[in-house]
């Protein structure tokens, strides 16, 4: 890829802006004093300095040897990030007006080692994408229906090596459950797009989901036990670095690791792991202990 000077940035983002659109969110520099907005915080910044953190802090290896997978990467915000780190990275993205723009910053920026896929994320599979140390799940959970988002978080658990982090949305809800593969999941629907849209119109959020009018989702306790159902090993939710997460959205940290058996206790190696209780959210401050007593009666 060859370098390009100011005046042909500036005249390829008008062309890109001319037939797709503005950028929507994701803020990019692109040399100095270029943006893809403008030169001020948009709002993902707070979001992309946790993540590699996290990312760093969790993957003990350095970025170059990481492979990352971005899923439905929007404008490629994260998926440029890591790459410019060093890592080898993919982005799916479903909208072309996003992903055309992800590519654009992807040539001024020359990064051969970034991949960018206009697909389905439910069309994930090992055979197709291969397997990723680390993957970003940020903000498309929630725009997926059931049954597509159980088996979107097992096929993720599936390509991944590592890591998976889950940015997403969860019901406060139990107002309806679906059976998996013989498990229970409870949680809420929630609108689209309005039931009389046209395909056209759907194409059109380029926030949301790509076709299905509605999504599913799950409560905590059913996310957290899916997330373990489909192989995860453990499951943390982030706290630090601080994100800009309302009460219904959370950032889970899912780590892909080897079932490990206790030498000392050896008879609970043969106990199945335990769900977390669908009112585990609001049993929580029921019980307020006073003393020492209260512990251990
Ligand atoms: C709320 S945005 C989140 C984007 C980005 N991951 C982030 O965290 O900033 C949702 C994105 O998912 C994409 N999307 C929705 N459903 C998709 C699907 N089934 N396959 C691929 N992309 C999808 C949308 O086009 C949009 O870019």
């Amino acid at each position: 890829m060859r370098r390009m000077n100011s005046e042909e940035i500036l005249r390829q983002k008008q062309a890109v802006i001319q037939r797709f659109g503005e950028w929507t969110a994701h803020n990019i520099q692109l040399g100095p004093g270029l943006y893809t907005i403008n030169e001020k915080i948009a709002g993902n910044e707070i979001k992309l300095r946790r993540l590699v953190q996290i990312v760093s802090d969790i993957v003990d290896k350095p970025f170059s040897e990481l492979r990352i997978l971005d899923l439905a990467c929007l404008e490629g915000l994260y998926a440029i990030e890591f790459a410019r780190h060093g890592a080898e990275v993919v982005g799916i993205e479903g909208r072309e007006a996003n992903i055309e723009k992800a590519r654009f910053v992807k040539n001024v920026l020359c990064l051969d080692n970034l991949e960018l896929v206009q697909d389905d994320v439910r069309n994930l599979s090992k055979e197709k994408y291969g397997s990723f140390d680390v993957i970003l799940c940020l903000g498309i959970l929630y725009h997926l229906d059931a049954p597509d988002v159980f088996s979107f978080l097992e096929t993720i658990s599936a390509v991944c090596r590592k890591v998976a982090l889950i940015d997403t949305h969860i019901s406060q809800r139990s107002e309806r459950s679906y059976t998996y593969k013989g498990k229970q999941y409870w949680g809420s629907l929630f609108i689209e797009h309005d039931a009389k849209s046209t395909l056209k119109e759907r194409q059109q959020a380029l926030w949301g989901s790509l076709d299905n009018l509605t999504s599913f989702w799950p409560t905590r306790p059913s996310l957290y036990n899916l997330i373990s159902h489909v192989g995860f090993t453990s499951a943390y939710e982030c706290h630090i670095p601080k994100g800009q997460e309302e009460h219904d959205r959370i950032l889970i940290v899912a780590a892909k690791g080897r079932r490990q058996e206790l030498i000392c206790c050896p008879s609970i190696n043969t106990e199945p792991m335990q769900d977390l209780p669908e009112d585990s959210g609001r049993r929580i401050g029921k019980f307020v202990p006073r003393s020492v007593k209260d512990l251990i009666k």
